[in-house]
Protein backbone atom coordinates (compact mmCIF):
# COMPACT_ATOMS: atom_id res chain seq x y z
CA UNK A 1 0.00 0.00 0.00
CA UNK A 2 1.26 3.36 -0.78
CA UNK A 3 0.37 7.24 -0.57
CA UNK A 4 -1.78 6.22 2.70
CA UNK A 5 -3.08 8.30 5.52
CA UNK A 6 -1.48 7.14 8.74
CA UNK A 7 -1.54 8.04 12.17
CA UNK A 8 1.12 7.14 14.43
CA UNK A 9 0.28 7.92 18.37
CA UNK A 10 3.17 8.27 20.02
CA UNK A 11 5.07 9.32 17.09
CA UNK A 12 7.65 11.54 18.64
CA UNK A 13 8.89 8.74 20.73
CA UNK A 14 11.70 6.55 20.18
CA UNK A 15 10.66 4.02 18.02
CA UNK A 16 7.37 5.88 17.26
CA UNK A 17 9.84 8.75 15.51
CA UNK A 18 11.91 5.95 13.55
CA UNK A 19 8.64 4.76 11.75
CA UNK A 20 7.19 8.34 11.09
CA UNK A 21 10.21 9.20 9.16
CA UNK A 22 10.02 5.58 7.51
CA UNK A 23 6.66 6.08 6.24
CA UNK A 24 7.13 9.48 5.38
CA UNK A 25 10.02 8.58 3.42
CA UNK A 26 7.56 5.47 1.73
CA UNK A 27 5.28 8.28 0.56
CA UNK A 28 2.69 7.91 2.91
CA UNK A 29 1.10 10.98 4.41
CA UNK A 30 1.71 10.79 7.97
CA UNK A 31 -0.37 12.69 11.32
CA UNK A 32 1.81 12.38 14.96
CA UNK A 33 -0.41 12.61 18.31
CA UNK A 34 2.25 13.01 21.11
CA UNK A 35 1.72 13.99 24.85
CA UNK A 36 5.70 14.66 24.81
CA UNK A 37 5.96 12.88 28.45
CA UNK A 38 8.07 15.14 30.00
CA UNK A 39 10.12 12.14 31.69
CA UNK A 40 10.54 11.03 28.09
CA UNK A 41 11.51 14.39 26.48
CA UNK A 42 12.44 17.27 28.93
CA UNK A 43 10.70 20.31 28.77
CA UNK A 44 11.53 20.80 25.40
CA UNK A 45 9.83 18.90 22.42
CA UNK A 46 12.67 16.77 20.55
CA UNK A 47 14.34 17.75 17.35
CA UNK A 48 13.78 14.20 16.02
CA UNK A 49 10.40 15.03 15.27
CA UNK A 50 9.62 14.72 11.25
CA UNK A 51 9.20 18.00 10.00
CA UNK A 52 7.07 16.30 7.04
CA UNK A 53 4.76 14.85 9.95
CA UNK A 54 1.42 17.48 11.22
CA UNK A 55 2.01 17.28 14.50
CA UNK A 56 -0.67 17.21 17.28
CA UNK A 57 0.26 17.95 20.93
CA UNK A 58 -2.44 15.41 22.93
CA UNK A 59 -3.31 12.81 25.24
CA UNK A 60 -4.30 9.97 23.70
CA UNK A 61 -7.24 9.82 26.83
CA UNK A 62 -8.11 12.99 25.53
CA UNK A 63 -11.05 11.97 23.20
CA UNK A 64 -11.67 15.08 20.75
CA UNK A 65 -7.94 14.95 20.05
CA UNK A 66 -7.96 11.58 19.30
CA UNK A 67 -11.03 12.25 17.31
CA UNK A 68 -9.64 15.47 15.64
CA UNK A 69 -6.29 12.85 15.13
CA UNK A 70 -8.34 10.15 13.11
CA UNK A 71 -10.00 12.81 10.76
CA UNK A 72 -8.99 11.50 7.61
CA UNK A 73 -7.03 8.55 8.30
CA UNK A 74 -6.43 5.07 6.85
CA UNK A 75 -4.16 3.17 9.04
CA UNK A 76 -4.03 3.51 12.89
CA UNK A 77 0.01 2.86 14.15
CA UNK A 78 -0.41 2.75 17.89
CA UNK A 79 2.78 3.23 19.69
CA UNK A 80 1.88 5.71 22.68
CA UNK A 81 2.46 3.78 25.78
CA UNK A 82 3.93 4.90 29.10
CA UNK A 83 6.80 2.25 29.48
CA UNK A 84 9.13 2.08 32.38
CA UNK A 85 8.50 -1.58 33.78
CA UNK A 86 9.60 -0.85 37.73
CA UNK A 87 7.76 2.33 38.27
CA UNK A 88 4.65 0.92 36.76
CA UNK A 89 4.56 -0.70 40.05
CA UNK A 90 3.97 2.36 41.81
CA UNK A 91 2.63 4.66 39.69
CA UNK A 92 -0.18 2.42 38.95
CA UNK A 93 -2.89 4.45 37.91
CA UNK A 94 -0.21 6.45 35.59
CA UNK A 95 0.21 3.08 33.81
CA UNK A 96 -2.97 1.94 33.29
CA UNK A 97 -4.41 5.39 32.59
CA UNK A 98 -2.38 5.77 29.76
CA UNK A 99 -2.02 2.37 28.11
CA UNK A 100 -5.21 1.21 29.21
CA UNK A 101 -7.34 4.14 29.03
CA UNK A 102 -5.31 5.59 26.51
CA UNK A 103 -6.20 2.30 23.76
CA UNK A 104 -9.53 2.27 24.95
CA UNK A 105 -10.52 5.68 24.24
CA UNK A 106 -8.89 5.28 20.40
CA UNK A 107 -10.62 2.36 19.90
CA UNK A 108 -13.95 3.82 21.07
CA UNK A 109 -13.04 6.62 19.04
CA UNK A 110 -12.43 4.80 15.51
CA UNK A 111 -15.50 2.68 15.51
CA UNK A 112 -17.56 5.37 15.42
CA UNK A 113 -15.92 5.69 12.16
CA UNK A 114 -17.23 2.72 10.33
CA UNK A 115 -15.24 1.20 7.34
CA UNK A 116 -12.54 3.96 7.48
CA UNK A 117 -9.64 1.92 8.54
CA UNK A 118 -7.90 0.09 6.40
CA UNK A 119 -5.35 -1.29 9.42
CA UNK A 120 -4.55 -0.97 13.20
CA UNK A 121 -1.04 -1.90 13.65
CA UNK A 122 -0.24 -2.44 17.61
CA UNK A 123 3.56 -1.91 19.90
CA UNK A 124 2.55 -5.05 22.46
CA UNK A 125 5.66 -6.25 24.66
CA UNK A 126 7.92 -9.43 25.13
CA UNK A 127 7.24 -8.20 28.59
CA UNK A 128 3.74 -10.21 28.24
CA UNK A 129 5.44 -13.67 28.62
CA UNK A 130 6.95 -13.39 32.08
CA UNK A 131 9.84 -15.99 32.21
CA UNK A 132 10.94 -17.05 28.47
CA UNK A 133 10.62 -20.79 26.99
CA UNK A 134 13.42 -23.27 28.55
CA UNK A 135 14.17 -26.96 27.51
CA UNK A 136 14.42 -29.32 30.57
CA UNK A 137 17.43 -31.51 28.60
CA UNK A 138 16.28 -34.14 31.22
CA UNK A 139 13.38 -35.22 29.65
CA UNK A 140 13.62 -33.30 26.14
CA UNK A 141 10.46 -31.16 26.74
CA UNK A 142 9.71 -27.48 26.47
CA UNK A 143 8.44 -26.36 29.41
CA UNK A 144 7.43 -22.56 30.69
CA UNK A 145 8.31 -21.78 34.10
CA UNK A 146 7.00 -19.07 36.63
CA UNK A 147 8.95 -16.45 37.83
CA UNK A 148 11.98 -17.56 40.17
CA UNK A 149 11.12 -17.80 44.52
CA UNK A 150 12.28 -14.88 46.00
CA UNK A 151 13.96 -17.64 48.18
CA UNK A 152 15.95 -19.04 45.63
CA UNK A 153 17.14 -15.49 44.44
CA UNK A 154 17.81 -14.67 47.87
CA UNK A 155 20.83 -17.16 48.04
CA UNK A 156 22.10 -15.47 44.61
CA UNK A 157 20.99 -18.65 42.77
CA UNK A 158 20.26 -17.33 39.51
CA UNK A 159 18.79 -20.06 37.13
CA UNK A 160 15.97 -21.77 35.74
CA UNK A 161 15.71 -25.50 37.48
CA UNK A 162 12.97 -27.90 37.40
CA UNK A 163 14.45 -29.86 40.79
CA UNK A 164 17.98 -30.48 40.41
CA UNK A 165 18.05 -29.93 36.56
CA UNK A 166 19.61 -26.73 35.27
CA UNK A 167 16.98 -25.52 32.09
CA UNK A 168 17.86 -24.63 28.80
CA UNK A 169 16.70 -20.76 27.40
CA UNK A 170 15.09 -21.45 24.23
CA UNK A 171 13.28 -19.14 21.77
CA UNK A 172 9.71 -18.05 22.96
CA UNK A 173 7.45 -18.18 20.58
CA UNK A 174 3.85 -17.25 20.67
CA UNK A 175 2.51 -20.34 21.85
CA UNK A 176 4.01 -19.47 25.28
CA UNK A 177 1.29 -18.54 28.48
CA UNK A 178 1.40 -15.20 28.93
CA UNK A 179 2.63 -14.34 32.23
CA UNK A 180 3.12 -10.61 32.74
CA UNK A 181 4.94 -10.05 35.91
CA UNK A 182 4.47 -5.91 36.14
CA UNK A 183 1.80 -3.48 35.90
CA UNK A 184 3.33 -1.90 32.57
CA UNK A 185 3.15 -6.03 31.30
CA UNK A 186 -0.45 -6.24 32.30
CA UNK A 187 -1.29 -2.80 30.42
CA UNK A 188 0.38 -3.85 27.11
CA UNK A 189 -1.48 -7.62 27.16
CA UNK A 190 -4.17 -5.49 27.64
CA UNK A 191 -3.43 -3.14 24.53
CA UNK A 192 -2.85 -5.77 22.60
CA UNK A 193 -5.96 -7.53 23.26
CA UNK A 194 -8.23 -4.83 23.29
CA UNK A 195 -7.10 -3.91 19.93
CA UNK A 196 -7.15 -7.95 18.42
CA UNK A 197 -10.82 -7.73 20.25
CA UNK A 198 -12.20 -4.48 19.07
CA UNK A 199 -10.55 -4.57 15.36
CA UNK A 200 -11.80 -8.38 15.08
CA UNK A 201 -15.90 -7.13 16.14
CA UNK A 202 -15.08 -4.38 13.82
CA UNK A 203 -13.48 -6.17 10.80
CA UNK A 204 -10.68 -3.47 11.13
CA UNK A 205 -7.50 -5.47 10.28
CA UNK A 206 -5.38 -5.37 13.44
CA UNK A 207 -1.60 -6.41 14.13
CA UNK A 208 -0.17 -6.94 17.22
CA UNK A 209 3.59 -6.73 17.77
CA UNK A 210 5.53 -8.46 20.64
CA UNK A 211 8.86 -6.20 20.57
CA UNK A 212 11.68 -7.32 22.16
CA UNK A 213 14.13 -5.37 24.01
CA UNK A 214 14.67 -2.64 21.36
CA UNK A 215 17.68 -0.40 21.09
CA UNK A 216 18.98 2.54 18.79
CA UNK A 217 19.16 6.35 18.43
CA UNK A 218 17.16 9.02 20.05
CA UNK A 219 16.26 6.45 23.05
CA UNK A 220 15.82 8.56 25.99
CA UNK A 221 19.21 8.57 27.95
CA UNK A 222 17.83 10.22 30.88
CA UNK A 223 14.58 8.26 31.87
CA UNK A 224 16.02 5.99 33.54
CA UNK A 225 13.08 3.87 34.06
CA UNK A 226 13.98 2.48 30.60
CA UNK A 227 15.62 -0.07 28.96
CA UNK A 228 19.06 -1.30 30.14
CA UNK A 229 20.85 -0.51 26.70
CA UNK A 230 20.06 3.61 27.62
CA UNK A 231 20.78 3.02 31.61
CA UNK A 232 23.82 1.74 30.77
CA UNK A 233 25.16 4.44 28.03
CA UNK A 234 24.06 7.06 30.65
CA UNK A 235 25.98 5.92 33.59
CA UNK A 236 29.10 5.59 30.93
CA UNK A 237 28.85 8.86 29.47
CA UNK A 238 29.24 10.04 32.73
CA UNK A 239 32.02 7.90 33.64
CA UNK A 240 30.27 5.71 36.28
CA UNK A 241 29.83 1.85 36.44
CA UNK A 242 26.96 0.15 34.89
CA UNK A 243 25.05 -1.35 37.58
CA UNK A 244 24.86 -5.05 36.74
CA UNK A 245 21.81 -6.64 38.41
CA UNK A 246 22.29 -10.69 39.31
CA UNK A 247 25.35 -11.88 37.99
CA UNK A 248 24.91 -10.11 34.34
CA UNK A 249 24.42 -13.60 32.69
CA UNK A 250 20.62 -13.10 32.23
CA UNK A 251 20.07 -12.86 28.20
CA UNK A 252 18.07 -10.76 25.98
CA UNK A 253 17.14 -10.42 22.67
CA UNK A 254 18.11 -7.19 21.73
CA UNK A 255 16.50 -5.75 18.27
CA UNK A 256 17.18 -2.82 16.85
CA UNK A 257 14.73 0.11 15.96
CA UNK A 258 15.74 -0.40 12.20
CA UNK A 259 14.16 -3.86 12.21
CA UNK A 260 11.19 -2.94 14.43
CA UNK A 261 10.11 0.02 11.97
CA UNK A 262 10.69 -2.80 9.17
CA UNK A 263 8.18 -5.23 10.59
CA UNK A 264 5.50 -2.50 10.97
CA UNK A 265 5.98 -1.61 7.08
CA UNK A 266 5.88 -5.06 6.16
CA UNK A 267 2.59 -5.24 7.59
CA UNK A 268 1.36 -2.46 5.48
CA UNK A 269 1.80 -4.97 2.27
CA UNK A 270 -0.21 -8.19 3.37
CA UNK A 271 -3.08 -9.40 4.95
CA UNK A 272 -1.37 -12.70 6.50
CA UNK A 273 -0.61 -10.85 9.63
CA UNK A 274 -4.31 -9.78 9.94
CA UNK A 275 -5.93 -10.60 13.56
CA UNK A 276 -2.58 -12.04 15.05
CA UNK A 277 -0.21 -11.54 17.42
CA UNK A 278 3.78 -11.75 16.42
CA UNK A 279 7.36 -11.47 18.10
CA UNK A 280 9.40 -8.90 16.57
CA UNK A 281 13.07 -10.19 17.85
CA UNK A 282 16.16 -11.48 16.28
CA UNK A 283 16.59 -14.80 17.42
CA UNK A 284 19.46 -14.13 19.34
CA UNK A 285 20.42 -14.23 23.25
CA UNK A 286 23.19 -11.46 24.18
CA UNK A 287 24.31 -11.37 28.02
CA UNK A 288 23.99 -7.81 29.90
CA UNK A 289 27.31 -8.72 31.19
CA UNK A 290 28.03 -8.45 27.01
CA UNK A 291 26.28 -5.26 26.76
CA UNK A 292 28.01 -3.07 29.54
CA UNK A 293 31.31 -4.42 27.90
CA UNK A 294 30.64 -3.66 24.13
CA UNK A 295 29.13 -0.12 25.03
CA UNK A 296 32.13 0.63 27.23
CA UNK A 297 34.46 -0.40 24.71
CA UNK A 298 33.09 1.49 22.28
CA UNK A 299 32.36 4.41 23.93
CA UNK A 300 36.30 4.51 25.11
CA UNK A 301 35.44 4.41 28.94
CA UNK A 302 38.15 2.05 30.77
CA UNK A 303 35.02 1.50 33.26
CA UNK A 304 34.11 -2.23 34.71
CA UNK A 305 30.55 -2.87 35.01
CA UNK A 306 29.33 -3.00 38.62
CA UNK A 307 27.81 -6.22 39.85
CA UNK A 308 26.42 -5.77 42.78
CA UNK A 309 24.23 -9.07 43.25
CA UNK A 310 21.28 -7.55 44.24
CA UNK A 311 18.10 -8.51 41.86
CA UNK A 312 14.75 -6.22 40.64
CA UNK A 313 11.52 -7.93 41.70
CA UNK A 314 9.80 -9.13 38.98
CA UNK A 315 12.78 -9.54 36.53
CA UNK A 316 13.07 -12.61 34.26
CA UNK A 317 16.56 -14.54 33.43
CA UNK A 318 16.10 -15.57 29.92
CA UNK A 319 13.96 -14.35 27.01
CA UNK A 320 14.92 -14.65 23.17
CA UNK A 321 11.88 -14.60 20.48
CA UNK A 322 11.49 -17.36 18.34
CA UNK A 323 10.77 -15.18 14.83
CA UNK A 324 9.48 -18.11 12.91
CA UNK A 325 5.72 -16.76 12.84
CA UNK A 326 6.91 -13.45 11.73
CA UNK A 327 9.19 -14.91 9.04
CA UNK A 328 6.36 -17.09 7.51
CA UNK A 329 3.45 -14.46 7.65
CA UNK A 330 5.51 -11.21 6.94
CA UNK A 331 8.53 -12.35 5.41
CA UNK A 332 10.68 -10.38 8.20
CA UNK A 333 14.18 -10.82 8.96
CA UNK A 334 16.25 -8.90 11.30
CA UNK A 335 19.20 -6.95 9.04
CA UNK A 336 20.84 -5.29 12.10
CA UNK A 337 23.93 -6.72 13.76
CA UNK A 338 24.27 -6.17 16.83
CA UNK A 339 27.48 -4.95 16.29
CA UNK A 340 26.35 -2.59 13.36
CA UNK A 341 23.40 -1.32 16.01
CA UNK A 342 25.88 -0.94 19.05
CA UNK A 343 27.96 1.05 16.23
CA UNK A 344 25.26 3.26 14.93
CA UNK A 345 24.33 4.13 18.56
CA UNK A 346 27.69 5.06 19.88
CA UNK A 347 28.17 7.36 17.18
CA UNK A 348 25.05 9.20 17.92
CA UNK A 349 25.77 9.28 21.53
CA UNK A 350 28.71 11.10 21.03
CA UNK A 351 26.71 13.72 20.14
CA UNK A 352 24.21 13.69 22.74
CA UNK A 353 24.69 14.62 26.74
CA UNK A 354 22.79 11.99 29.05
CA UNK A 355 21.68 13.27 32.40
CA UNK A 356 22.54 10.38 35.07
CA UNK A 357 19.41 9.87 37.02
CA UNK A 358 19.99 6.22 37.45
CA UNK A 359 21.14 6.57 40.89
CA UNK A 360 17.89 8.19 42.01
CA UNK A 361 15.92 6.21 40.34
CA UNK A 362 17.37 2.35 41.55
CA UNK A 363 16.95 4.20 44.81
CA UNK A 364 13.80 4.71 44.72
CA UNK A 365 12.84 1.26 43.66
CA UNK A 366 15.01 0.33 46.56
CA UNK A 367 12.99 2.21 49.35
CA UNK A 368 9.85 0.44 47.42
CA UNK A 369 11.28 -2.82 47.79
CA UNK A 370 11.28 -3.60 43.88
CA UNK A 371 15.52 -3.84 44.02
CA UNK A 372 16.60 -6.38 46.47
C1 LIG B 1 11.52 -4.84 30.32
C2 LIG B 1 10.27 -5.28 29.66
C3 LIG B 1 10.31 -4.87 28.20
C4 LIG B 1 10.61 -3.40 28.05
C5 LIG B 1 11.94 -3.11 28.76
C6 LIG B 1 12.33 -1.65 28.72
C7 LIG B 1 9.82 -7.33 30.98
C8 LIG B 1 9.90 -8.82 31.01
N1 LIG B 1 10.21 -6.74 29.82
O1 LIG B 1 12.49 -5.67 29.79
O2 LIG B 1 9.08 -5.14 27.61
O3 LIG B 1 10.72 -3.08 26.70
O4 LIG B 1 11.82 -3.49 30.12
O5 LIG B 1 11.49 -0.84 29.47
O6 LIG B 1 9.38 -6.70 31.91
N2 LIG B 1 19.66 -4.43 34.26
C9 LIG B 1 20.83 -4.25 34.97
N3 LIG B 1 21.18 -3.00 35.33
C10 LIG B 1 20.40 -1.90 35.06
C11 LIG B 1 19.20 -2.09 34.34
C12 LIG B 1 18.86 -3.37 33.96
O7 LIG B 1 21.54 -5.20 35.23
O8 LIG B 1 20.79 -0.78 35.44
C13 LIG B 1 19.29 -5.80 33.87
C14 LIG B 1 17.92 -6.20 34.39
O9 LIG B 1 18.00 -6.69 35.71
C15 LIG B 1 17.51 -7.24 33.39
C16 LIG B 1 18.19 -6.77 32.09
O10 LIG B 1 19.18 -5.85 32.47
O11 LIG B 1 18.01 -8.49 33.76
C17 LIG B 1 17.27 -6.10 31.11
O12 LIG B 1 16.57 -5.06 31.77
P1 LIG B 1 15.66 -3.99 30.99
O13 LIG B 1 16.43 -3.33 29.92
O14 LIG B 1 15.00 -3.14 32.02
O15 LIG B 1 14.63 -4.82 30.20
P2 LIG B 1 13.74 -6.08 30.57
O16 LIG B 1 13.49 -6.17 32.04
O17 LIG B 1 14.27 -7.23 29.82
Amino acid sequence: MSGLNILVTGGAGFIGSHLVDALVEAGHKVRILDSLVEQVHGDTPPEHINPNAEFIHADVCDAEAVSRALDGIEVVYHQAAEVGVGQSMYEIVRYVKANDLGTAVLLEEMIKRPGQFKKLIVASSMSIYGEGAYRNPATGETVYPQLRPASQLESHDWELRDGDTLLEPIGTSEAKPLFPTSVYAVSKQDQEQYCLAVGRAYSIPTVAFRYFNVYGTRQALSNPYTGVCAIFSARLMNDQAPTIFEDGLQSRDFVNVKDIVRANLLALETDRGDYEAMNVGTGRPTTVKQIAELLAKGLGKDIAPDIVGKYREGDIRHCVSDISKIRELLGYEPQVTLEDGLAELLEWLATQEAEDRVEAATAELSQKGLVK
